[in-house]
């Protein structure tokens, strides 16, 4: 540990009057697999974009493994692999010599290419489809291309930028593990998704942006311990008069009673057998209830918390 791979300082990035990446921040360790986690439009591959030199920007700094990024910095993008957003292959070649193509830019050993590109094909799924062109691929499989095309070449440095986007769960769960496995193998990677779920579960660190601002940056237990809200109790409720209500407010603990359809959801801020207490308000003063769950904070809690608006789309 303690080896930058990124750092991205004070970064703005303009479209006239649109600020798409708002004075943008963040380092990235060796290591890590950093979760960039925002809604749509929030600045997540125009801050990539930046960072691999595709686009100029209006202000700040950004260095890979401790060098200044330029467009010709051949011997730093020769270490980084990029799976964008659209799928970029060339569709008059087949599966094989698309991942040939890529690879060969990097890789110029012609028994290191082959062997590079059939285990880009392995890993990712596609040997039994090598022969086949990108327009007969299905869209979970042409993902897998892309993301063959992107990381044959082994860089140690890997950018995948909505890559679950409009696939199919059984490739979704595929590339997730996939990109687990390269982290194990020494792969530094970053990830973009606006999808909390899949952040969670794959991320050591999350940032999350909003409006091109870097407005929270930890693990998933960091962030979520920093909430006031720590517990979510939802109860079927059919008898929502205001007394009731009001009643359930005056509970130790909970600062927060919503309606939600047939149920009602009270938020509580820390304490414990917030549920008991609950309850037992409930029964103590008859009051008749359905199912009752409870739930520990999300990401979208914490995105909730910090912008008042909700991550899911
Ligand atoms: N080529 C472009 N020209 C003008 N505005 C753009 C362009 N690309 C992105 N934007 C704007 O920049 C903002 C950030 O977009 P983007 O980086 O694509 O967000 P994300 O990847 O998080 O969905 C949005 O407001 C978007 O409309
Ligand atoms: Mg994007």
């Amino acid at each position: 540990m303690g080896n930058t791979v990124v750092s991205i300082d004070n970064l703005v990035k303009r479209y006239g009057e649109n600020v798409a990446v708002d004075h943008f921040s963040l380092n990235i360790e060796e290591g890590e697999i950093l979760g960039l986690l925002g809604p749509n439009g929030s600045g997540k591959t125009t801050t990539i974009n930046c960072l691999l030199s595709l686009l100029t920007f209006d202000k700040g700094d950004i260095k890979i493994w401790g060098k200044e990024m330029s467009p010709d910095a051949y011997d730093i993008k020769s270490q980084i692999g990029v799976v964008m957003q659209n799928v970029a292959v060339i569709d008059t070649l087949n599966v094989y010599e698309n991942v040939d193509f890529f690879c060969g830019l990097y890789i110029k050993d012609k028994a290191t290419r082959k062997q590079y590109v059939e285990e880009a094909l392995e890993f990712t799924g596609l040997t039994e489809f090598k022969k086949q062109k990108p327009k007969k691929l299905s869209g979970g499989l042409l993902r897998r291309l892309n993301i063959a095309c992107g990381i044959a070449h082994k860089p140690k440095l890997v950018i995948f930028d909505e890559p679950t986007v409009a696939v199919d769960p059984q490739s979704r769960n595929a590339i997730l593990e996939g990109i687990k496995k390269m982290n194990k193998a020494g792969a530094t990677i970053i990830y973009t998704s606006h999808y909390m779920e899949e952040v969670e579960e794959l991320c050591s660190r999350v940032v999350i942006m909003d409006h091109g601002k870097n407005i929270a940056n930890g693990t998933t237990n960091e962030l979520k311990s920093s909430l006031i809200s720590r517990e979510k109790i939802r109860i079927g409720l059919p008898d929502k008069s205001p007394k009731i209500l009001d009643g359930l407010k005056e509970i130790n603990h909970v600062y927060k009673v919503k309606e939600d359809g047939d149920d009602v959801v009270i938020k509580c801020d820390g304490g414990e057998h917030n549920l008991v207490h609950v309850l037992s308000y409930l029964t103590d003063n008859n009051v008749p209830f359905g199912r009752v769950t409870t739930e520990l904070p999300t990401l979208n809690d914490v995105f909730l918390e910090i912008t008042g608006k909700e991550l899911r789309d």
